[in-house]
């Protein structure tokens, strides 16, 4: 049994990458004090800022929405109904979850419901264009993007935050990687300062190993959605978290070491040659007004196109 390296109590978490052994109380403090000093140390935003946390109603969103509310920044929740059914209800049970989670906390919530705002759900989306072959994962992505820059321009939020981890991070870089997307690889941070109508966006919890999201999500008793979304089966990325998992039971840490040198390489300038025509220009789209790379109407408005877009954002 291993015992806690602060007070040699029972541990409930062992960290091989850390060689660390903790117990529930010390353990709830670490990932909070951890939390604090990515956010200081990668400048992602400070008590002055205003914060949007985007929550699905998973372990991650909610656990970094319960920590930036501890650590007392200024952060605010945003919930995007996806009308996602699958099955389990799964749409209708993140958001009774996350309304929980608001209300029990006195957290101001903001919920935008795709199918009542543009009269389709995702799924409904992809079907009717065609896109994704039968998945409705990319016009999910799109969508929830485009809705979350839109909402956190429009109410004047400085920062929006996601609770990506290492696990989903190291995931996409390897992907990335694997098929020399220089592009993605040039735009992929854990920072994207804000430009050209484009708000700042940080994930804090992209050092946490999903297992340490999830203990803390556990250890605290945060009521989250255990579900993934019911079209994530199959997922190119699960299959590449399985392939690091499998690295990382061998050497502990690998994971970690990947992103992390990954992130070393790009500050030394290893993609600063793509990088500028990697973001590209952007404009505002003509009928919303949001950033997009091509003039003229920007990828969301041609996908619900012809339905109504809400009122166009102003631009900056
Ligand atoms: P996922 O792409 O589902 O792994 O989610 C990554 C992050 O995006 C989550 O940690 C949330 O911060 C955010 N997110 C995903 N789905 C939603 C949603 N329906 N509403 C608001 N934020 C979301
Ligand atoms: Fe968007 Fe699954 S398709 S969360
Ligand atoms: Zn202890
Ligand atoms: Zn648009």
């Amino acid at each position: 049994m291993k015992r806690c390296r602060k007070c040699g109590e029972r541990a409930v978490i062992y960290m091989r990458q850390h060689r660390l052994a903790l117990c529930k109380e010390h353990y709830l403090e670490w990932f909070v004090e951890q939390t604090a000093r990515t956010i200081r140390k990668y400048r992602m935003f400070t008590k002055h800022d205003r914060v949007l946390v985007a929550v699905s109603g998973g372990k991650d969103s909610l656990a970094l929405w319960d920590v930036l509310w501890r650590l007392g920044y200024q952060a605010d929740g945003l919930y995007i109904g996806l009308g996602i059914d699958g099955g389990i209800a799964y749409s209708d049970r993140s958001r009774e979850v996350v309304e929980a989670f608001a209300q029990e906390r006195g957290l101001h919530l903001i919920v935008e419901d795709v199918p009542t705002l543009y009269g389709e759900s995702i799924p409904e989306m992809a079907r009717r264009t065609h896109r994704g072959r039968g998945k409705p994962c990319s016009v999910c992505g799109l969508v929830k993007r485009h809705i979350m820059n839109r909402v956190a321009r429009d109410h004047g939020y400085t920062v929006l935050a996601t609770g990506h981890n290492l696990d989903d991070e190291a995931a996409v870089l390897f992907a990335n990687v694997m098929t020399w997307q220089v592009g993605y690889l040039a735009r992929q941070d854990p920072v994207l300062p804000a430009r050209d109508g484009l708000v700042k966006k940080v994930k804090p919890f992209f050092r946490f190993y999903e297992r340490e999201t999830a203990a803390y999500a556990l250890l605290r008793g945060i009521a989250y959605i255990y579900d993934e979304c019911p079209f994530a089966q199959g997922a190119r990325s699960i299959y590449f978290k399985e392939v690091l998992n499998r690295l990382e039971e061998e050497r502990p840490g690998t994971k970690l070491q990947f992103f992390l040198g990954f992130l070393k390489a790009k500050k030394q300038g290893a993609f600063a040659a793509i990088q500028e025509q990697a973001e590209g220009e952007l404009h505002a789209c003509e009928v919303c007004g949001q950033p997009t790379t091509a003039p003229g109407r920007c990828a969301f408005c041609r996908l619900v196109t012809p339905l109504t877009s809400p009122t166009p954002t102003p631009s900056p």
